[in-house]
């Protein structure tokens, strides 16, 4: 068995650690993973810690990673897990297996770990075991619902975690409740946001040669990938239909994520010309297009936070949020399944004019320079 850990020795005289810095070492793993290390890693570069970078390989296709370290100016990883995909258990197996040689090989003093998939949980788990620091960036979000895999990832993330980084204050709310005490938990606003305040500008030069590209000039915005949407037909075929009727009146550009392109290649080509199907996009891209959409409808939750700051109208097919701040501070509306309800979003979400509210506190773009700070302290 692996030696307990060496957080807990005593004989590592804390002033050289001070003197040296940090061994940070960050564990990215798929998609909203990136966005979220990047500021975190550059604010901690800053601070003059050494880092380790870990991916995973829970998303492998260029168009899921390689484009965002590219765009997002990330080092390459350290180490590659190359993991693939596979069930959840076997998955979260594979990254824990992969992982756990890696941890005692490079004896980081911390390991942070971001969001919520299945890289971050299996992460949290070696930690825990191996009784290494662990810090969770986007702690305390919680939808509340149970059959939702990622809030799974949430709640034992978040027990086992040290330091629980939290981007609005119903999250420490949600961890107090749960019994995390409160001195381990930093409300330090939202690091994608960060990642979205530097790159706006970038995002804004490409614009006009990306709508050149898709032939649009109003349009909206599309993305499905949740199972519990995508994963069966009873329920993902008539969200189809109505998207469909609704891209008679604005087009939709929808980037389709490989989990639903897999299961619906054929279904997605059929459903009319105003319903415009591309590859998944690059970071730079996809906010260029969120911020120009007339309406964005959508089942991340990222989605739901990057509209919230850009003030674009955001309609969500799920029945719950794990940011209800994107509803109380922002453009978010709750769709569920109710169809009509879609249509009235969508329309309003036409005909009105927007109104920029201010961003909910702390999404200012300093949110990982916060959590180096805390680290350094
Ligand atoms: C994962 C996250 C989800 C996040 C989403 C963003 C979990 C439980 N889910 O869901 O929270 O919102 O990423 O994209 O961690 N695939 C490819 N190429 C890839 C990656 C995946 O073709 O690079 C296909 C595979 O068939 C795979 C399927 O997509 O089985 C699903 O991938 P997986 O990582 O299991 O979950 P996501 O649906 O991407």
């Amino acid at each position: 068995m692996a030696a307990l850990y060496w957080n807990q020795r005593q004989d590592k005289p804390q002033e050289e650690e001070r003197k040296r810095g940090m061994k940070a070492l960050h564990v990215v793993g798929a998609r909203p993973n990136f966005m979220k290390a990047a500021p975190v890693y550059r604010a901690m570069a800053q601070a003059g810690h050494e880092q380790t970078l870990v991916h995973t390989g829970q998303h492998y296709d260029a168009l899921m990673s390689d484009v965002f370290f590219e765009a997002l100016e990330i080092p390459a990883p350290d180490e590659s897990l190359n993991v693939g995909s596979g069930s959840h258990a076997q998955q979260t197996a594979a990254i824990m297996s992969r992982f756990e040689p890696v941890l005692l090989k490079r004896r980081p003093d911390i390991v942070l770990v971001y969001g919520d998939v299945n890289s971050t949980v299996a992460a949290a788990l070696v930690c825990a075991k191996l009784g290494v620091r662990l810090g969770h960036v986007e702690a305390g979000l919680r939808s509340f619902d149970r059959t939702m895999p990622e809030e799974i990832n949430r709640l034992v993330t978040d027990q086992l975690a040290d330091m629980l980084f939290t981007p609005s204050s119903d999250g420490d709310e949600n961890l107090v409740r749960e019994g995390v005490a409160r001195e381990k938990i930093f409300l330090v606003g939202n690091v994608m946001i960060d990642t979205l305040v530097r790159f706006l500008p970038k995002a804004e030069q490409l614009f006009p040669e990306l709508k050149k590209k898709l032939s649009v000039d109003r349009y909206g915005l599309v993305t499905l990938h949740r199972p519990s949407n995508v994963d069966e037909g009873a329920i993902f075929l008539p969200m189809l239909e109505v998207l469909s009727e609704l891209s008679r009146e604005l087009p939709l550009v929808f980037p389709v994520h490989p989990r639903t392109r897999q299961r619906w290649a054929a279904e997605l080509e059929g459903a009319g010309p105003g319903l415009q199907m591309i590859e998944p996009l690059g970071y730079l891209e996809f906010l260029a297009l969120q911020q120009h959409a007339s309406v964005v409808i959508t089942d991340s939750g990222g989605i739901q936070e990057e509209t919230t700051y850009l003030g674009t109208p955001c309609l969500t097919l799920r029945e719950n949020t794990e940011r209800p701040i994107t509803i109380t501070h922002g453009t978010n509306l709750l769709i569920g399944r109710d169809w009509e309800k879609l249509r009235r979003g969508f329309y309003a979400a036409l005909d009105g004019s927007r109104e920029r509210k201010a961003p909910p506190p702390l999404w200012d773009g300093k949110a990982a320079e916060r959590i180096a700070a805390t680290l350094t302290k």
